[in-house]
């Protein structure tokens, strides 16, 4: 007895010592883990705040807005790609794991802002581009030298097909032929994305052994985790098939439709999954995945049998359902509920229209950003945030093609214009710029800064920002939205979404009205008549085991007998 006294003190220690929080543990008594209480908000460090007057963002910038963030409600952030790259995807080029592109700061800057976030309990996730490099990596330009160099063999090299022809049919998912020929070596190299994006080939344990190292690195330097950039790209068939072309004619990038068949989402995957995870384990540290799954028992093989692979891969058939609909978002959730692991619930991200807009019928999108937040911050599991979304931001596309900042956008405008809309400053104030830089900006600020920006939000009791902290706060403080089961209620009401959330004797009901009418439910199937609101918006109430919602409106309330 003394001995698992003392085994157990010994685990929280560690835990404390690898977060340095004195107030937190990793583990509750329920069993859970730091990572499904909290929440996580996404960041894109080109947009969030510069502090340089470059008219690019920054760490130092991050920095500066941790009190804000803290105010939010926020337990983790996820930095998308900040280390030196040639920026030709934005960050999603490495062309250095270890260190800290000059345009967002230095590893001192690193290191205070993962020191700064730590007093105030913020955690730090990075994002580990594993399935390619940037071309100008050390490892590419030794790799691309010669055939006998010593890192050839950690890219995927083939000769053609027949001479001027690529080996096989694949075509990259940004445009064209997945294969670049090099005159050097007279050979062709694979890349699902850009060009300049060669694909890692994680067939090469060395491959393996530096990959992991790296995640090592950044572990001791304090982050808490990471978000794996496309996973399911990491193998390719080894024979070459051609994929299966799908339909006729061709798609915005002037490619074959063709399904990604042997090259995504082969099982050899989960190897590389499971060994991450066995590192991840080592430091308390989170997994979160870039895994676009098309069912359930897709989504179970990214946690892996015994959920030793990814802890929260981000269930997007969740965040594509791209209209308001009850009876959809119901069966996904049920779904995802009935998973074998802890659902990672999103809307919104840097590659997607932003989910104002998604969602938003263009009369009632104020109150449908706050419907939406309502229903992914009330469920059982851990939301991940999308800088931005908590005030209303939305998607501002180029209008020309001259402006067009992301090459996709340039290569398949006017049919694909781009993930620009999405990545645009955050909009902190009145003030010129927005508040994100006192340089013209490297993506315009949306016209709409003016009214939506987190200095007038925060003092208008309406405002959408004021309604994220309040169901954040209720979120981390309520034990039944933290730890509370999911129970779907009123399962054949077209109109409104309602549910319980059960922890022991603690209730607590959120409903929710997807419909632009005033709509009524009750809660009379359950054992409780009264809500005492938590959260709602104007005008929805409870009387009784009724609650009355105006259009789009939200009502979340503890349950009583
Ligand atoms: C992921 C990222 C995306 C990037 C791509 C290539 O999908 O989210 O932004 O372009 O990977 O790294």
């Amino acid at each position: 007895m003394k001995f698992k006294c003392l085994l157990i003190a010994a685990i929280i220690c560690s835990a404390l010592a690898t977060f340095g929080q004195s107030a937190k543990t990793a583990i509750d008594a329920e069993g859970h883990q730091w990572w499904q209480h909290a929440v996580f908000y996404e960041l894109y460090p080109r947009s969030f705040e510069d502090s340089n007057g470059d008219g690019v963002g920054d760490l130092r910038g991050i920095t500066s807005k941790l009190d804000y963030l803290k105010e939010l409600g926020v337990d983790a952030i996820w930095i998308s790609p900040c280390f030196p790259s040639p920026q030709v995807d934005f960050g999603y080029d490495v062309s250095d794991y270890e260190n800290i592109d000059p345009m967002y700061g230095t590893l001192a800057d690193f290191d205070n802002l993962a020191s700064e976030a730590k007093k105030r309990g913020i955690r730090i996730v990075l994002d580990f581009v594993v399935n390619h490099t940037s071309d100008q990596h050390p490892w590419f330009l030794d790799s691309k030298s010669s055939r006998t160099a010593a890192h050839r063999d950690w890219y995927i090299w083939r000769d053609g097909k027949r001479p001027q022809q690529p080996p096989n049919n694949w075509v990259s998912l940004f445009g064209g032929s997945a294969w670049k020929f090099d005159a050097t070596t007279g050979q062709y190299y694979y890349h699902y994305f850009y060009p300049q994006q060669p694909d890692l080939n994680w067939r090469n344990p060395a491959v393996k052994d530096a990959m992991f190292d790296v995640t090592r690195w950044w572990y001791k330097r304090g982050v808490s985790g990471f978000r794996l950039d496309a996973v399911e790209t990491l193998f390719e068939d080894p024979a070459l098939t051609d994929n299966p072309v799908t339909q006729p004619g061709k798609n915005a990038f002037g490619d074959p439709f063709e399904q990604d068949k042997y090259n995504t989402k082969l099982p050899e995957v989960h190897d590389v999954l499971r060994g991450l995870r066995q590192v991840a384990d080592q430091y308390n540290a989170v997994l979160i995945g870039e895994a676009y799954t098309s069912d359930i028992a897709e989504l179970n093989r990214y946690y892996g049998a015994g959920n030793n692979e990814v802890q929260l891969p981000m269930d997007f058939m969740f965040g594509m359902i791209d209209k308001l609909s009850p009876a959809e978002f119901r069966k996904q959730i049920a779904a995802v509920n009935a998973s074998s692991g802890w659902p990672a619930f999103v809307i919104g991200n840097h590659d997607r229209a932003r989910s104002y807009d998604r969602y938003g019928d263009s009369v009632h999108n104020d109150q449908i950003a706050k419907l939406m937040a309502a229903l992914y911050l009330t469920l059982r599991g851990t939301p991940i945030m999308y800088y931005g979304e908590e005030i209303g931001m939305k998607t501002t596309p180029p209008t020309r093609k001259e402006d067009v900042k992301d090459p996709i956008g340039v290569k398949g405008w006017p049919q694909e214009k781009g993930r620009d809309g999405e990545r645009t400053p955050m909009q902190w104030d009145e003030s010129v710029n927005a508040g994100f830089s006192t340089a013209t900006p490297w993506l315009p600020v949306p016209s709409t800064y003016k009214t939506y920006n987190v200095a007038d939000e925060e003092k208008d009791p309406q405002s959408i920002l004021k309604f994220y902290e309040a169901v954040l706060k209720l979120r981390h403080s309520n034990r039944a939205l933290l730890d509370g089961s999911y129970v779907p209620i009123n399962e054949d009401n077209a109109n409104v979404l309602s549910y319980l959330r059960i922890y022991k004797d603690e209730a607590v009901v959120v409903a929710l009205n997807m419909s632009g009418t005033t709509q009524k439910v009750s809660f009379a199937q359950s054992k409780y008549s009264s809500a005492t609101k938590l959260a709602a918006t104007e005008q929805s109430s409870s009387a009784g085991d009724k609650i009355t919602l105006s259009p789009f409106g939200v009502f979340i309330g503890r349950l009583g007998r």
